[in-house]
């Protein structure tokens, strides 16, 4: 469905806090893929993927995508390997506007610190890795990228609304 507008980025991009200011600000609905997950599976994402591997969380993932984009007029902030995932990425393409929230390395990894609720970054330098391998692809699914360094999910949402078409 075409309408939405689908917040992309790598972890820490703030795509939940923008989603959050984005949908008040439009009074549009919020979908957040995570938190869909999270929800059918009934446990946080680090256990689930604990129980079910990245397979499991991946097939949760892609429902809370088809849920989502299966409307028109949402805000769907995705979890930051959604689009990435070939089954997800045409879904996403065609459900409305997509948005790249942008940040330097040094602001993700800030933002998300310790990390111990995000698996993928379990491993030592799987940081850097994953960024180098994820910026240039969240970069051509875009259709608008938006720089959210030093400024407010506010500032960052009403720049959003200004450039969507
Ligand atoms: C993931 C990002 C996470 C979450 C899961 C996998 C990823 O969401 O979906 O841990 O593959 O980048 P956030 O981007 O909201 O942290």
């Amino acid at each position: 469905m075409p309408g939405n507008i689908v917040l992309i980025g790598f972890m820490g991009a703030g795509k939940t806090a923008v989603g959050r200011a984005l949908s008040e600000r439009l009074g549009m609905q919020l979908f957040d893929t995570d938190r869909m997950v999270e929800e059918s599976a009934g446990r946080r994402i680090a256990e689930l993927w604990d129980l079910e591997g990245e397979e499991g969380f991946r097939a949760r993932e892609h429902d809370a995508v088809l849920q989502a984009c299966a409307s028109s007029g949402h805000v769907i902030a995705c979890g930051g390997g959604a689009v990435l995932e070939i089954r997800n990425y045409g879904i996403l393409k065609g459900a409305g506007t997509v948005v790249y929230l942008r940040a330097p390395a040094t602001v993700l990894r800030e933002r998300v610190g310790i990390a111990l609720d995000r698996p993928l970054l379990r491993e030592e330098g799987a940081f850097d890795k994953l960024l180098a391998e994820r910026q240039p692809a969240y970069e051509s699914a875009a259709d608008v990228i938006v720089d959210t360094d030093g400024r407010t999910p506010e500032e960052v949402a009403a720049d959003i609304e200004g450039r969507l078409p």
